[in-house]
C-alpha cells in the first residue's frame, strides 16, 4: 500500500486527478472503476478541469461503477446513475455506450450481476478503480463480513451505512435497504486501486484498513493484499495511523521518476 497524507481533500484530489490523467494519457481507452458518495466529488471536479482546461480526452475511456441502489428509478435524485451524470459524465466527452452502472431495476438481478462481471472481463479488466471507504470499513457496498472473494451481487446495507447516507435523501425518504455492488474479489482484480478518505469520521476505518488485521470485519483491509493500492488521505482521516510520519517521509522523498 502506498499511503499519501496531504493537508486537505483538495490537495488529495489534485494528486488523484493527476494519477487518472496520467493513465488516460498513457492509455486513452483505459477502463476506470468509479465510486459515488461525497468523497470522489472533488476528484471528479479535477477530472473535469483536466478535460476542459487541458483537453484530456475521455472519448475512448470505458467506466464501470461500483454500485447502485435497488429500486430507484434511473433519474431518482438519489440514484447513482443520476449522481454520475451530474458530477462527472455530463461535463466530459465520454460516449453514453462506454458507461456502465449496475441497474438497480434489473428484473433478473442475479443474471444482471453475472453479465456485469462478464462485461468487465470483456473490456479487458479495470485499469484503475476509484474507491471511498465507509465509516464501517466498507468498499463499494461490501459491508463488514462480506466475503473478501465476493463478486458483483445483491447486498443488504448495514444500519450504520443507511444512517451515514441519510444525508443524501430528501423529505424523510428512507435510504434503500438493498443494493447491487461489485464484490471484493472484483475490486481486488483491478490493476490499480485508488482510495480516498477525508475527514475525522473515516479515521477509525482508515486505521483498520491500513494497520489492522486483514479481516472481513473491515473489507477495506483486503487492500493490504493488493499489489498496487494507493491510499490518499487528509490529516483528519490519517489521525489514528501509528506510522503516519513514516508514510509522509516516504512520500516526500520519492525518487522523481516515481512521483505523480
Ligand atoms: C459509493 C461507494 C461507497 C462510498 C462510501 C463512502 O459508490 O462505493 O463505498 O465510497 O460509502 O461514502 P462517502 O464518500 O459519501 O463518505
Amino acid at each position: 500500500m502506498e499511503i499519501i497524507i496531504l493537508k486537505d481533500a483538495q490537495a488529495g484530489s489534485e494528486v488523484g486527478g493527476k494519477i487518472v490523467a496520467n493513465l488516460i494519457n498513457e492509455k486513452p481507452n483505459a477502463v476506470l472503476g468509479l465510486a459515488t458518495g461525497s468523497t470522489p466529488v472533488m476528484l471528479y471536479n479535477e477530472m473535469i478541469k483536466w478535460h476542459k482546461e487541458k483537453g484530456l480526452d475521455f472519448s475512448k475511456v470505458r467506466t464501470f461503477n461500483l454500485d447502485e441502489y435497488i429500486g430507484l428509478e434511473k433519474n431518482h435524485y438519489a440514484s447513482y446513475y443520476r449522481f454520475m451524470n451530474e458530477n462527472l459524465f455530463d461535463e466530459i466527452n465520454i460516449p453514453e455506450e462506454n458507461k456502465n452502472i449496475p441497474n438497480g431495476l434489473a428484473e433478473n438481478i442475479k443474471q444482471h450481476c453475472l453479465d456485469y462481471e462478464a462485461k468487465i472481463v470483456e473490456e479487458g479488466g479495470i485499469d484503475l478503480q476509484v474507491l471511498g471507504i465507509g465509516s464501517d470499513g466498507h468498499l463499494g457496498f461490501n459491508e463488514p463480513t462480506s466475503s473478501l472473494a465476493s463478486r458483483t451481487r445483491i447486498k443488504t446495507l448495514d444500519e450504520q451505512t443507511r444512517d451515514d447516507n441519510k444525508r443524501f435523501m430528501k423529505d424523510g425518504d428512507p435510504v434503500p435497504y438493498h443494493c447491487i455492488t461489485m464484490g471484493m474479489g472484483t475490486v481486488m482484480d483491478a490493476k490499480t486501486n485508488l482510495l480516498f478518505a477525508f475527514g475525522e469520521n473515516k479515521a477509525d476505518a482508515v486505521q483498520q484498513m491500513v494497520e489492522g488485521a486483514i479481516s472481513a470485519m473491515c473489507p477495506g483491509s483486503a487492500l493490504q493484499m493488493h499489489p498496487n493500492a494507493i491510499i490518499i488521505l487528509d490529516e483528519a482521516a490519517a489521525a489514528k495511523l501509528s506510522k503516519a510520519d513514516y508514510y509522509k517521509w516516504v512520500y516526500n522523498n520519492k525518487p522523481k521518476w516515481q512521483t505523480y
